[in-house]
C-alpha cells in the first residue's frame, strides 16, 4: 500500500536522539534532556481550578464552537489592544484553533495548493516546511542567514524580497516566525513593516507563526506583525498559549487578522473539527483575562536558564550568541567537532556526556552545523550539563 501524502516525510531525526537517550537512561544513566521544546514550567493554578470546574458541568461536556466561544475572542481581542495596541474584531478577525500546530497545518490547506508555491524559513520549525509540503505545494526555503538577533530578521525579508523576485510562478504565501524557533532570530516592527508594504503591492498572503510572541529577555518585547500599518489587508498570525501560559498540552492557540483569510480557515475547521474541549476553553479565557502577568514569570524562568547555559558554555570555550527570545539556544558545533554533522555530535552528547540535545539537521539541510538546546531543564541540571561537557569535549581545549 502506498500512503501517497506521508510517503515524502523523513524519518523525525529527533526520535534517534530520543532513542538513545532512553537506551542510556534504562541503563542507569542520569541524561540532562535539553533537547524537545516540551515546557517543563506548571501551568498557571488559575488555568487548573477552572478547568476543573468547568469540567464539572454536564453543559461544557457537548461539541463546542470550533471557532472559539465568544467570551475566548473576546479575551484574545483584550489582549492584543492592550499588549500590541492592534484592534481586532473578535467575530471576523478572531478564531481558536487546536494548537498553533495544527492552525498552521490546515491553514496551508486552505492558501494552497498543488502548483503553488511558498516560502518558508530555512532551518525551520518542522511543520513550517511540511505543512506546504502536504498540502502539495512547492516548498522553497530562504535561508535565514549567520546575522543573530534582530539582524536576522532583516536579513530574512531581504531574502524573501530576493527569492520572490527570481521564482517562477510566484510565491503567494511566506512564512515567517519570530522570536525563530530554532535560529533564535528575532525581527523588529521597521523589518515587519517592510514586508507588510511589499506585500501589500503583491498578492502575497503573509502568514506569521507568533509561537514565542511573550517568550523574551531583557526587558525586551517582540513585536506582532499586526502592528506594522496595513497588516490586515495581507497578514495573519498564530497567538500560542502553549509557550507564554506554559499551556503545551492543552491544545490553545488562535488565529488573527486579515479577515478573508481567518474566515476561510474557520470554514474548513467547521467540516474538521468541533473545537477545543469546552472547559479548556474557559480556563484560557479566564486565563488570558486573569494571569496576564503569568508571561513574565515564564520569561524570568528562562531567562535565568539561559544565563547559566550560555555563561556556562562561554566557561569551557564554546561561545554562543545569548538569545533575545525563545526557549532554545541555538550552538554552531564547536570547530574541533563540527565535521561530525550535527547527528553524530547530538550522538556524542549523550554517548560520552549525558546531554540530550536536537540535532539542527532535523530542522532542515539548514541546520547541520548547529544542535539546539531546549531551556526546559533547571539552572542546577544545565550546570550539571555543562559540567558534562567539559568533561566530554576534550576537543574544545585545543
Ligand atoms: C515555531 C513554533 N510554532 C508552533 C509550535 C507549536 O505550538 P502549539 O503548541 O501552539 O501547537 C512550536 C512549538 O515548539 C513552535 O516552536
Amino acid at each position: 500500500m502506498e500512503f501517497r501524502r506521508i510517503q515524502g516525510l523523513p524519518p523525525y531525526v529527533f526520535t534517534i536522539i530520543d532513542t538513545l537517550k532512553q537506551q542510556a537512561r534504562q541503563a542507569g544513566r542520569d541524561v540532562i534532556d535539553l533537547g524537545f521544546g516540551n515546557p517543563d514550567i506548571p501551568s498557571p493554578q488559575i488555568a487548573v481550578d477552572k478547568l476543573a470546574e468547568a469540567a464539572q458541568s454536564g453543559r461544557n461536556h457537548r461539541y463546542s464552537a470550533s471557532r472559539g466561544i465568544p467570551n475566548l475572542r473576546l479575551a484574545v481581542a483584550d489582549l492584543y489592544r492592550r499588549r500590541f495596541g492592534v484592534a481586532l474584531d473578535p467575530d471576523s478577525e478572531i478564531i481558536s484553533t487546536i494548537g498553533a500546530k495544527e492552525g498552521f497545518s490546515h491553514l496551508m490547506w486552505v492558501l494552497l495548493q498543488p502548483g503553488d508555491a511558498v516560502l518558508v524559513p530555512s532551518p525551520s520549525y518542522p511543520i513550517h516546511i511540511w505543512g506546504p509540503y502536504l498540502a502539495g505545494a512547492d516548498t522553497r526555503q530562504v535561508v535565514i542567514g549567520d546575522e543573530v538577533g534582530h539582524a536576522a530578521g532583516a536579513a530574512y525579508v531581504d531574502s524573501v524580497m530576493h527569492m520572490w523576485e527570481l521564482g517562477w510562478p510566484k510565491p503567494r504565501v511566506v512564512v515567517l516566525s519570530f522570536p525563530h524557533n530554532p535560529t533564535t532570530a528575532t525581527i523588529e516592527l521597521y523589518d515587519f513593516q517592510r514586508l507588510v508594504d511589499w506585500a501589500r503591492e503583491r498578492d502575497v498572503v503573509l502568514v506569521h507563526d507568533f509561537a514565542y510572541a511573550e517568550t523574551a529577555f531583557d526587558g525586551w518585547r517582540p513585536p506582532s506583525i499586526l502592528q506594522a500599518r496595513g497588516a490586515k489587508d495581507v497578514a495573519v498570525e498564530l497567538y500560542s498559549m502553549t509557550k507564554s501560559f506554559s499551556m503545551a498540552g492543552w491544545r490553545v492557540a488562535f488565529l488573527l487578522g486579515r479577515p478573508d483569510v481567518v474566515q476561510a480557515l474557520a470554514k474548513l475547521k467547521s467540516y474538521l473539527d468541533y473545537g477545543t474541549f469546552q472547559p479548556i476553553q474557559i480556563a484560557a479565557t479566564v486565563t488570558l483575562n486573569e494571569a496576564q502577568d503569568f508571561p513574565l514569570e515564564v520569561n524570568a524562568i528562562y531567562e535565568s536558564r539561559r544565563n547559566a547555559l550560555c555563561d556556562g558554555l562561554y566557561r569551557i570555550g564554546w561561545p554562543v550568541p545569548r538569545p533575545r527570545g525563545t526557549m532554545f539556544v541555538w550552538a554552531r558545533i564547536p570547530e574541533n567537532y563540527r565535521e561530525l554533522g550535527s547527528i553524530d555530535f547530538a550522538k556524542l552528547l549523550v554517548n560520552e556526556c549525558d546531554v540530550a540535545v536536537s540535532p539542527g539537521v532535523g530542522f532542515g539541510p539548514g541546520g547541520d552545523g548547529f544542535v539546539r538546546f531546549a531551556l526546559i531543564e533547571n539552572e542546577q541540571r544545565i550546570g550539571q550539563a555543562v559540567r558534562n561537557m567539559r568533561r566530554g569535549l576534550p576537543q574544545l581545549r585545543l
